[in-house]
């Protein structure tokens, strides 16, 4: 726990408890986005299966490291990454979309709608920290420069897919 380092974040003004509960809630979407890319790239059929798997492979990687250094920034801050992965489930911002199809061409747009989804979560993460804690910001201002590349990589991917089309109408936001 760094002491001085939570302090300097409660004098500039913001309710640090509320700040590790949202960063909380956006480490319980980056394990849940890592597991839907993993077992998605494991499971992956049909058109370009093994272009799309290699990606979402890629990407999963990115989401845990992104789970970690929220799990790092929550701990300087005195607080406690979610323990039990039953919480994840529950405390997430964007749903886990099951692969339950798992045509390639399907897993690209449930992952684009997490990607956009994720996007928000960091805006939003942004707006509620608005300055005042530059060392979370930075972080967050990493993570969402990922998942712009993400949303970005997979639209990509889904131009190729013949006659598979993102619509984006497809919503993952849980509330
Ligand atoms: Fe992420
Ligand atoms: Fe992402």
């Amino acid at each position: 726990m760094g002491m001085k380092g939570r302090q300097i974040v409660e004098r500039a003004g913001l309710d640090v408890d509320k700040l590790l509960n949202l960063l909380n809630k956006a480490y319980c979407d980056e394990w849940l986005a890592y597991y839907q890319y993993w077992v998605g790239a494991k499971i992956a059929e049909g058109v370009l299966a093994g272009p799309i798997a290699a990606e979402m492979m890629e990407h999963a990687k990115e989401e845990l490291e992104h789970a970690g250094k929220l799990a790092g920034r929550i701990s300087q801050l005195d607080g406690k990454p979610i323990l039990n992965p039953a919480d994840w489930y529950k405390e997430c911002n964007c749903e886990y979309l099951i692969p339950s199809d798992p045509q390639a061409a399907v897993l690209l747009r449930q992952n684009i709608a997490s990607e956009r989804c994720a996007i928000e979560v960091y805006e939003n993460l942004l707006e509620f920290i608005d300055g005042k804690d530059p060392v979370t910001e930075d972080i967050i201002i990493d993570i969402l420069a990922d998942e712009v590349e993400h949303e970005d990589d997979l639209e990509q991917l889904a131009k190729a897919v013949p006659g598979e089309v993102s619509d984006g109408k497809e919503c993952s936001k849980k509330r």
